[in-house]
């Protein structure tokens, strides 16, 4: 029998990558999707595994709906992915970001001890945690010091997370993963932002790109790298919680450089800086040291920086802007 691997957050970037991988390993995946309007698999188009995936409705600010859903599933894995997940957003949403970002993963956890606490839980934490950052770099003894609306909601759910583990003896391990990238980004993003904008002049339709603050540094990865590293969390013989970083910081000005540079542009010609683009607190620097990953999970990363800006910028050169457009 296949294991069954049940993703929230399925229609987003880390969802539509953790189903290909676990695809790739033989699980039986259901994605949890939220019900809108049009329903969003233009991501799993794009990796051409809608086929693969069974559907489930659902939405992590509805309690009966989790427990619906688990109990129908049945999975021996649950990878918590679903989030308000844009930080600048959860600014004007701070409510909101709290019930689906915060109070959501706690539903889910609730929902796991109640249904079945054998279901081993996945739990997207984030760098974002460590906000004003007390120590570089950052690894998971570093204090906390939540800089968002986001990063407050997320550290909820990530102590959610231990908790449940040291209580109810679930297994339940919290990825703290830095920001990782790839063609498949939501629109918003910076790094996305970025390479759709030096495409989209190179191919001539448009002239600007108004960015925020250039100097924040953040340490970026490759999206596919770091599913694997969810993944290798829930097979180890203990729970526990683990740094995802590359262990280099670059900042939005640097990437711009490199992704311009890749078109032979000149970003200074270009980009503009746009006060509204700037938060009203802001996460100055960020860089891990995933060296617990490497030790216990054997998980290390492999694009550099440079060849994430390139594949990036390619994705975005290569598809015509229809199909592009389809990828938000
Ligand atoms: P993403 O592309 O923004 O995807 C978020 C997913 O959550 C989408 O599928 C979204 O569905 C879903 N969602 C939102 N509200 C929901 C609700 N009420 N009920 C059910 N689903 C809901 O984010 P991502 O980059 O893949 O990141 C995945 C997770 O890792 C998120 O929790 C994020 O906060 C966290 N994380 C990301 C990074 C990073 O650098 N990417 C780093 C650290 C942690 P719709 O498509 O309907 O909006
Ligand atoms: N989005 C955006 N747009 N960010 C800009 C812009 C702009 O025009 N100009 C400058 N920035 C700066 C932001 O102020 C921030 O310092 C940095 O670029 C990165 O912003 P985002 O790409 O929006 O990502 P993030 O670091 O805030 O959050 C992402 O990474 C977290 C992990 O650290 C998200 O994926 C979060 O969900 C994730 O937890």
């Amino acid at each position: 029998m296949s294991k069954k691997a049940l993703i929230t957050g399925i229609t987003g970037q880390d969802g539509a990558y953790l189903a290909k991988f676990l695809l790739s390993k033989g699980y039986q995946v259901v994605g949890a999707f939220r019900r809108s309007s049009i329903v969003n698999v233009s991501r799993l188009d794009y990796l051409g595994i809608t086929d693969q995936v069974e559907m489930a409705p659902f939405d992590v600010t509805d309690m009966g709906n989790i427990i619906g859903v688990l109990g129908k599933v049945r999975p021996n894995e649950l990878y918590n992915l679903a989030a308000q997940s844009f930080v600048a957003a959860s600014f004007d949403q701070p409510i909101a970001t709290g019930e689906i970002t915060g109070l959501g993963a706690a539903r889910v956890l609730e929902a796991v001890r109640l249904v079945n606490p054998k279901i081993k839980y996945y739990q997207a934490s984030s760098s974002e945690m460590f906000g004003k950052v007390q120590s570089m770099p950052q690894n998971e003894t570093t204090p906390f010091y939540p800089h968002s609306p986001y990063a407050v909601a997320k550290l909820y759910a990530h102590w959610m997370t231990v908790n449940y583990r040291e209580a109810y003896n679930i297994f339940a391990c919290s990825g703290i993963l830095f920001n990782h990238e790839s063609p498949l980004r939501g629109i918003e993003f910076v790094t996305r932002k970025i390479t759709r904008a030096a495409a989209q002049i190179k191919k001539g339709l448009v002239n600007q790109l108004s960015l925020g603050n250039l100097d924040a540094k953040r340490d970026w990865g490759y999206a596919p790298e770091y599913v694997e590293a969810m993944w290798l969390m829930l097979q180890q013989e203990q729970p526990d919680d683990y740094v995802i970083a590359t262990g280099e910081t670059h900042s939005v000005k640097e990437f711009v450089e490199e992704a311009f540079g890749c078109l032979d542009l000149d970003w200074r010609k270009y980009v503009v800086v746009d006060p509204a683009f700037f938060r009203p607190a802001e996460v100055d620097v960020l860089m891990g040291d995933a060296s617990k990953a490497g030790n216990k999970l054997g998980w290390q990363p492999r694009t550099t920086f440079k060849d994430l800006v390139r594949l990036m910028t390619d994705a975005d050169m290569a598809a015509s802007s229809m199909e592009r457009a389809c990828i938000r």
